[in-house]
């Protein structure tokens, strides 16, 4: 048994994805999250950058006394989470690896869609993995940096995040997907548009909760786990905390949410 925390960490509010599935699957796990609002996005980063921000945030996270660690961002786990892991002595786990295993498992046709910020799609780990999978998977991937934005604007249910879904998807929709991933942390929130969007027949995979599930399993084999009845959670922001107060109350279930600002470049 370990009570001790499980660090998750984001560019802003779409790692709250996590935080979600964490409620669900891992309610006795206690918390501590830091989303960077201050330099969001980090879909628009080169790989150095995002980088740096994220050795910011593990060396900040690291002095809350955290077993494990979520990168919580499909943007710092394709483009940071080797050099992390090779860093820190401690789990760190990604979105990307069990988002890909989550999709090579889902799929019948071979044919599987990937969405994600520019800097994720450009870094190509995911047909990496879902190759790694299986050779003949056929991977069409597409950059979708306005939905995040949009996101974070609160626009979840909106004609015009319609549109904008509708255009982005066009190509992946023509070549006939089957399994669709939505590559980056914050794309769950628009989950409902992008299966309207793609049709009841295209499996969506929500990276959030695969990153969870494969925690869940991991704390379970080393006993790990914690003991205690209910987690509890700390949030921290690099920038004003009202918006992502109010955001969380919409994405989460806990009753109260505080957040406090840091900065983090000082870590
Ligand atoms: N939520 C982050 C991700 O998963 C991206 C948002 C951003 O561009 O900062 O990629």
């Amino acid at each position: 048994m370990d009570n001790r925390k499980i660090g998750v960490f984001d560019s802003g509010l779409g790692g709250l994805t996590v935080v979600r599935a964490m409620e669900e699957l891992l309610p006795a796990e206690s918390i501590v999250y830091f989303g960077d609002i201050a330099r969001l996005p980090y879909g628009s980063k080169s790989k150095e950058t995002i980088t740096e921000f994220s050795h910011q945030i593990m060396r900040f996270l690291l002095q809350h006394d955290v077993k494990a660690v979520i990168v919580a961002c499909g943007t710092a786990s394709s483009n940071a989470l080797e050099e992390l892991q090779s860093t820190y002595d401690l789990p760190i786990m990604g979105v990307v690896e069990p988002g890909a295993r989550a999709a090579a498992k889902a799929t019948h046709s071979g044919r599987v869609g990937v969405t994600g910020t520019e800097a994720t799609i450009r870094s190509g780990a995911y047909e990496r993995l879902l190759q790694l999978e299986d050779k003949q998977t056929e991977v069409y991937a597409k950059a979708c940096p306005l939905f995040v934005p949009l996101v974070e604007e609160g626009w979840f249910d909106d004609s015009i995040t319609a549109q904008v879904i509708t255009r982005y998807l066009a190509e992946i929709k023509e070549n006939q997907v089957d399994t669709l991933v939505l590559g980056c942390t914050h794309y769950p929130l628009l989950r409902t548009l992008i299966q309207k969007e793609m049709g009841e027949n295209v499996t969506l995979i929500n990276p959030s909760r695969a990153v969870v599930e494969e925690l869940r399993a991991y704390l379970q084999e080393n006993q790990m786990q914690s003991s205690t009845q209910q987690g509890q959670y700390e949030f921290y922001v690099s920038d004003s905390t009202d918006k992502f107060q109010a955001f969380g109350r919409k994405v989460l279930e806990i009753p109260s949410l505080t957040v406090q600002k840091v900065n983090i470049e000082k870590y």
